[in-house]
């Protein structure tokens, strides 16, 4: 077996979002097993029990959109490495088809509450001169796919964040790191379109990427000398490529 990347020893404390299920549980599992101590923020409560159990973890129950909600264990916990992995893609509808309450729904979650917990995060991290913020985009992000124009603008939102952000902490020591993957193994399609037919159509036959190929991708970049940044990891199972463009002929 090769040998785990060794986490540089400044890093001692993490804390990651949507830790309940998928990308968000494995990594809280390869940062804990790295020898961190890790927060690992989520609100269904038997995920939260189930991770509870687990030495080196500790849970926050929180929807990651109640900023208020985090202060306080802002207050308890030296945060060096900050995950930002909760996100939904609620609904695949078309846009001119989709409910107005999900553009905000997706923003909310996928874009804003991301921004309002690094904005929270941050100033400590300068303050002690290092730092590694992550944050999960998506291919949807950095390209078109149907049915996901809230999804990928929210994720493209995220995506030029992470530059402009490096362009502001520059000389802070602070890492910032974007982790862009195309399919993944995980409930994410559980509200758009539910689990069986997720199953059918988007993983059954198909080699997806698997959700601890993520967090092995993350440890890997925090496990680099402080001096090196990854700014953007993009990932796609082997089978997967994105591009092509679709034109109908106009009617008349
Ligand atoms: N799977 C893919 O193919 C793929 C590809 C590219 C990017 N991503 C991104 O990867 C990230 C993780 O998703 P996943 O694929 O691991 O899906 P997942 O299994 O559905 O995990 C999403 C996590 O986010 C949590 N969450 C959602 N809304 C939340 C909120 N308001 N407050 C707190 N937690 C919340 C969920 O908790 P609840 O169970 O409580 O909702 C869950 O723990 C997302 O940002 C997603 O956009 C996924």
């Amino acid at each position: 077996m090769p040998e785990a990347p060794k986490v540089p020893a400044q890093y001692h404390c993490a804390m990651v979002t949507g830790a309940t299920s998928g990308i968000g549980k494995a990594v809280v599992l390869a940062l804990r097993d790295a020898g961190l101590q890790v927060i690992a923020v989520g609100r269904s409560p038997t995920a939260l029990a189930e991770l509870a159990s687990k030495q080196g973890v500790e849970v926050v129950q929180a929807d990651v959109r109640d900023t208020e909600a985090f202060a306080a264990v802002l207050a308890r916990y030296p945060v060096d490495v900050l995950v930002n992995n909760a996100g939904v893609l609620s609904t695949r509808a078309a846009f001119q088809e989709m409910a107005p309450s999900e553009i905000d729904n997706m923003f909310d979650i996928n874009l804003k509450a991301p921004l309002h917990l690094t904005r929270q995060v941050v100033p400590r991290m300068i303050a002690r001169g290092y730092g590694h913020l992550f944050f999960i985009g998506s291919s949807a992000g950095r390209a078109p796919h149907p049915g996901a124009a809230v999804y990928g603008a929210s994720k493209a939102g995220i995506s030029l964040f992470c530059d402009a952000l490096r362009c502001d902490l520059l000389g802070s020591g602070v890492r910032v790191t974007e982790i862009a993957p195309g399919r993944v193994q995980t409930q994410l399609y559980k509200t758009a379109m539910g689990m069986q037919a997720a199953g059918a159509e988007l993983y059954d036959g198909y080699e997806s990427i698997m959700p601890e190929d993520i967090a092995t991708l993350l440890l890997a970049a925090l496990s680099l000398p402080q001096q090196v940044d990854v700014s953007r990891l993009e990932v796609f199972p082997t089978a997967q490529a994105v591009g092509g463009g679709r034109m109908v002929k106009t009617c008349v």
